[in-house]
């Protein structure tokens, strides 16, 4: 894992904005995987502002998000079916139809669940995955206890989920309960995951995540057995790293080796 950590979530911003262009210009179809929540809207709205003030194209770009959440009315404003459009999409030239969601509102959820992993395959497989981290540990919903090896599949939210993302709903009682996640083994197919953590808040998931034990019971840390992850913290989600001094050695004396 290359570990990078960053005086704030603005320079956050800007260097997983430069990990996502690198790929859209280098690539003929760049396939985005793109997470919800906080953590990723630094790079967003630097990606919006090189669109819009640097010709940075998204027109040959396909996106597939992470999660959805099941029993929201189609087009409720906390959909991240919706979400993601207001906050992302929507102001690139990307073709609204090439952005993909989980279908939260299928009949048949486990059907929807192989649909969603065919449709991934079926594009080339992501090239760029960025995900956030849970307060819990959790990547997309992937909630301790999931398989290592899960595919897109439905999924119970933790109490602790479901307080953290309350604060996108009037009260608790309207956050749902379930959600359609793409499974750890299906994220962990994705050629680059791109992690972003910001606020003392995700210290311990960043520790937990990067340098504690690959386990069910921390799902991100699944992301050491991956070959290629980038680790975008700021300092305050890097205070429990152990091995903070190495990590911003290596990224001062040798920037070329990191966040590529
Ligand atoms: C949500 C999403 C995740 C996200 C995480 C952290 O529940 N399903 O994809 O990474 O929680 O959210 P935030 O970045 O707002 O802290």
């Amino acid at each position: 894992m290359e570990i990078v950590i960053l005086p704030s979530a603005d320079a956050v911003g800007k260097v997983g904005a430069d990990i996502f262009e690198r790929v859209v210009r280098s690539t003929e179809h760049p396939v985005l995987g793109l997470a919800t929540g906080s953590s990723p809207l630094p790079v967003y709205t630097e990606l919006v502002r090189r669109h819009e003030d640097e010709d940075l194209s998204f027109a040959n770009a396909e996106a597939f998000c992470l999660d959805e959440y099941i029993g929201l009315p189609v087009g409720h404003p906390e959909s991240y079916h919706q979400f993601i459009r207001r906050v992302f999409t929507g102001h690139l030239d990307i073709a609204d139809t090439a952005v993909h969601s989980p279908d939260g509102t299928a009949t048949d959820i486990p059907a929807a669940g192989r649909s969603y992993d065919a449709a991934i395959a079926a594009a080339g497989g992501v090239d760029l995955q960025i995900l956030g981290i849970g307060t819990n540990g959790h990547l997309a919903f992937n909630e301790p206890g999931s398989s290592l090896a899960s595919r897109t599949r439905i999924v119970t939210l933790t109490e602790q989920t479901r307080t953290d993302n309350a604060r996108f709903f009037d009260t608790l009682d309207d956050v749902p309960r379930y959600a359609l996640t793409q499974g750890l083994g299906t994220i962990m197919e994705a050629r680059h995951l791109l992690i972003v953590a910001t606020g003392a808040g995700k210290a311990a998931a960043v520790a937990a995540a990067a340098e504690g034990p690959v386990t069910a019971s921390c799902p991100a840390s699944i992301a050491q057995m991956h070959p290629h992850v980038t680790l975008l913290v700021d300092e305050a989600a890097a205070t429990d790293l152990v091995n903070a001094e190495r990590y911003r050695y290596v990224y001062a004396n040798k920037p070329e080796w990191q966040a590529s």
